[in-house]
């Protein structure tokens, strides 16, 4: 039996897990919870000090589950970016954005690879889980770790493993989401399918770490160009005088050949607003368009403004203008029952009402304060009060903990683009 391998099945390995956001640190306790010793590494030196005292800011993590890890003393965190030689399996969950210009910024990627360049010997494991484009794994990092004369398969072992986590889903967690993994050498995919497999329920090797980049960016994708052609079909619906949400529910009785996607006021996140840019880049380079996710990315983020002027329209109807009235955004995250409101759309859609002088207030029982154009913004409470002193209120995530039926009963109107109220609807509703 190889080195690896048997300190895995004994539990013996040693894991670092770099990067501990929404994806790193379910990964690093799901570890711990199995038996390892994890070493959580994070640069966010305040999320590492409240990690240490218990507290945990990720929705899907509560603070007793981080505690009973703490207490196992098989979990050490830290904030300083130095590795070790005696871990034997590392894993890379760091951010991967884009910059200004809408590149993939790597770098992030590229300073982990580079640190763990100098640490990687003889049986050591690095599973990169940030998602990417096609070929960051073999012709970024692989050349890197081989700098130092050691060969990928036969002394070390590299792969890509995408994280599938889907925050807030109290269904799909960690153990039961099978795992792609695509190793650069078929050594290297059988150990990380070693490892993963004491975590997850279920393991998908794939043929290489290209495929199982590329698996992942086909799943955003495809949510990305399914989320724009509903949004084009409501956007189409509204001209007609249709509703969408009536039009869907009909289509969803179809037993096969139909998916239902719902319309809403962008898309938001880490992922799906990202993610297939790292695609498009990557075709660039190879002199080919990738049309979908150029078109998807292109009616995704024009939303915000379709969701303003539909607002704009109703104030309108009332005889209100939007400078001056008095308008609160329900719901600020990108989805509902969490707390990442990273590229969401409610920041635009605030943002543009601000512009024109409304008077802006949001509720979100998730984002305590927002800074939009430099103005500070603190969520309110959605009482009677707060409600009837509004010319509108609009939901921009269907939170489950709000009251539906408080907003409905003290707000003058309500303009709900997730369409939280369904056939509930009248005079004082509005969709998209
Ligand atoms: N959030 C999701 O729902 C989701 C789902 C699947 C995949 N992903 C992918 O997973 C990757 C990570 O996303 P996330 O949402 O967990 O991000 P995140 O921002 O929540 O977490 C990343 C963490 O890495 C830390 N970090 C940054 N540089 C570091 C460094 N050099 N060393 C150590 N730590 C460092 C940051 O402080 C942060 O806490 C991204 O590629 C993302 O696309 C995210």
């Amino acid at each position: 039996m190889d080195i690896l391998e048997k300190k895995i099945i004994s539990r013996e390995a040693k894991i670092c897990v770099i990067g501990l956001g929404y994806t790193g640190l379910p990964l690093a306790l799901a570890f711990v919870e199995n038996g390892f010793q994890v070493l959580g590494v994070d640069t966010n030196r305040n999320k590492i000090a409240g990690l240490k005292k218990g507290i945990s800011s990720d929705v899907d993590i509560n603070s007793e589950y981080l505690g009973k890890m703490l207490e196992s003393e098989r979990l050490k965190l830290s904030s300083k970016p130095a590795y070790t030689k005696d871990i034997d399996c590392f894993i890379v969950s760091v951010p991967t954005p884009l910059n200004k210009t809408k590149d993939p910024d790597i770098s992030y990627i590229l300073d982990v690879s580079e640190r763990l360049s100098s640490v990687i010997t003889q049986d050591t494991l690095v599973v990169l889980q940030s998602t990417t484009y096609p070929g960051t794994t073999r012709e970024l990092i692989l050349p890197l770790f081989e700098s130092n004369g050691l060969t990928a398969g036969k002394d070390f072992y590299l792969s890509f493993s995408p994280e599938r986590l889907d925050p807030g889903n109290k269904i799909h967690s960690t153990k039961n989401i099978p795992r792609i993994v695509g190793g650069i050498t078929e050594k290297c995919t059988s150990f990380t399918k070693m490892l993963f497999e004491t975590v997850v329920d279920e393991i998908v090797p794939v043929s290489s770490a290209d495929t199982a980049e590329m698996t992942k960016l086909l799943e955003n994708t495809f949510r990305s160009v399914n989320i724009a052609m509903i949004n084009e079909m409501a956007i189409m619906s509204d001209k007609l005088g249709l509703d969408i949400w009536e039009v869907i529910s009909a289509a969803s009785t179809k037993p096969f050949g139909f998916t239902p996607f719902y319309p809403g006021p962008g898309i938001g996140g880490h992922c799906i607003p990202v993610d297939p840019h790292y695609l498009s880049w990557k075709l660039k380079l190879l002199n080919y368009k990738a049309r979908f996710v150029e078109l998807a990315s292109e009616i995704n983020s024009e939303m915000p403004e379709f969701i303003v002027q539909k607002v704009m329209a109703l104030l309108n109807k009332y005889k209100r203008s939007v400078n001056g009235s008095k308008i609160l955004v329900a719901g600020v995250t990108y989805k509902k029952d969490i707390d990442d409101y990273r590229e969401s759309p409610a920041l635009d859609i605030i943002g543009m009402f601000s512009n024109l002088n409304a008077d802006i207030k949001y509720s979100d029982p998730f984002v305590k304060e927002l800074t939009i154009h430099g103005k500070k913004l603190k969520s309110v409470p959605l009482t009677q009060n707060t409600l009837s002193k509004q010319d509108i209120v609009i939901i921009l995530t269907d939170h489950s903990s709000f009251n539906y039926d408080q907003i409905y009963d003290h707000s003058k109107l309500i303009f709900d683009t997730r369409n939280s109220y369904k056939k509930a609807r009248n005079k004082k509703i509005y969709t998209i």
